[in-house]
């Protein structure tokens, strides 16, 4: 048998009775698949009804003021979910005519609404044939069809995807992902997959190479982080005004020129010297120098400002940035 017919079988005989599973209406597979996204099956059946009593369709919702929203979402969590659930019921009011759309690419448009979500809302609501794939699904398909490649790379998802949409072909849309999301979380799981029970075992990679505990490969890469640091240059004469770095941060005690931080990247309001963006490991750090000779317009800062002479800069130890800065002034 192939992969497809072993995991159908599989869920013939081993699925779980959810309070959603068989569900058609397009509007309580969105609230179930949204109250998934981040929660417990247990904790999420409570929440569903729930919700699903307070605002039993899409206009309800959509009426309902963001606090009474807030209010059943209560200790759910990740309250941007529900937010952002009210906004797009608001949306399907406005640009749908009160219809929830019907196709893929309008459904993902919705607030909140990934491409995970969309799959598995099509496939569930319109039996439309679009595979969800999640974790579960990519450690799946990597131990089955011995996939090597790090699951944490957009382009592993999108040939996993494409695998699916194959694999799918001649199944029921709903019946194939909801298979897949039970046969990840009760045999194929993370830690201690039942192997030994698993009708998979004739068909999968992992199981017959050992390498069960090695796939998939997740190798989690840092997020270069962008950061954006206004650094201000007062010279008078023969004196120049620095500053010590004090916080648990880079470049901890080394000096610097009085400086702000902000989230944007936005220029600030003074004229500008010189540009510059400078690569660390984990961060790429983008340099505004401004002059401003006249002290009393320095924005406050918490570290500790001195006024050195210009001469005794060699005195202080200060990061290569600042360094390159002077450098440019010769
Ligand atoms: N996780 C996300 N969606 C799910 C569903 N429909 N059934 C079970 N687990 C899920």
């Amino acid at each position: 048998m192939q992969f497809t017919d072993i995991l159908l079988h599989w869920y013939a005989d081993n699925k779980r009775s959810l309070p959603w599973r068989g569900e058609r209406d397009v509007y309580r597979v969105w609230v179930s698949e949204i109250i998934l996204q981040q929660t417990r099956i247990q904790q999420g059946w409570d929440y569903y009804l729930r919700f699903i009593k307070a605002f039993p369709d899409v206009k309800a919702l959509a009426e309902a003021d963001e606090e009474q929203v807030l209010r059943v979402w209560q200790g759910l969590g990740y309250y941007s979910r529900a937010r952002n659930m009210h906004a797009a019921a608001q949306s399907v009011m406005r640009e749908h005519e009160g219809k929830f759309p019907s196709t893929y690419e309008q459904v993902r448009q919705l607030k909140g609404i990934g491409d995970y979500t969309a799959a598995a809302i099509c496939a569930f609501a319109y039996g439309l044939p679009y595979p969800a794939v999640d974790g579960n699904v990519l450690r799946i398909i990597s131990r089955v069809f011995g996939i090597h490649d790090n699951i944490a790379d957009n382009s592993t998802r999108k040939d996993i995807t494409s695998l699916c949409q194959k694999l799918m072909k001649n199944a029921d849309p709903s019946d194939f992902n909801q298979a897949l999301m039970d046969f990840g979380s009760l045999q194929c799981t993370p830690k201690n997959p039942d192997c030994e029970h698993c009708p998979m075992q004739g068909e999968c990679y992992a199981f017959k190479h050992q390498q069960v505990d090695t796939l998939p490969v997740n190798i989690k890469r840092i997020q270069i982080k962008n950061r954006y640091f206004h650094y201000f240059v007062c010279i008078n004469h023969d004196e120049i005004i620095i500053e010590k770095r004090e916080k648990e941060d880079i470049w901890k005690g080394l000096y610097q020129l009085p400086m702000s931080e902000t989230k944007s990247s936005k220029r600030l309001d003074y004229k500008l010297l010189y540009q510059t963006k400078h690569q660390l490991t984990h961060q790429t750090l983008h340099a505004f120098f401004y002059d401003t000779p006249d002290a009393s317009t320095l924005p406050e800062s918490a570290g500790q400002r001195l006024k050195i002479k210009v001469k005794d800069i060699d005195n202080y130890a200060f990061p290569k940035l600042i360094i390159n800065f002077f450098n440019t002034l010769q």
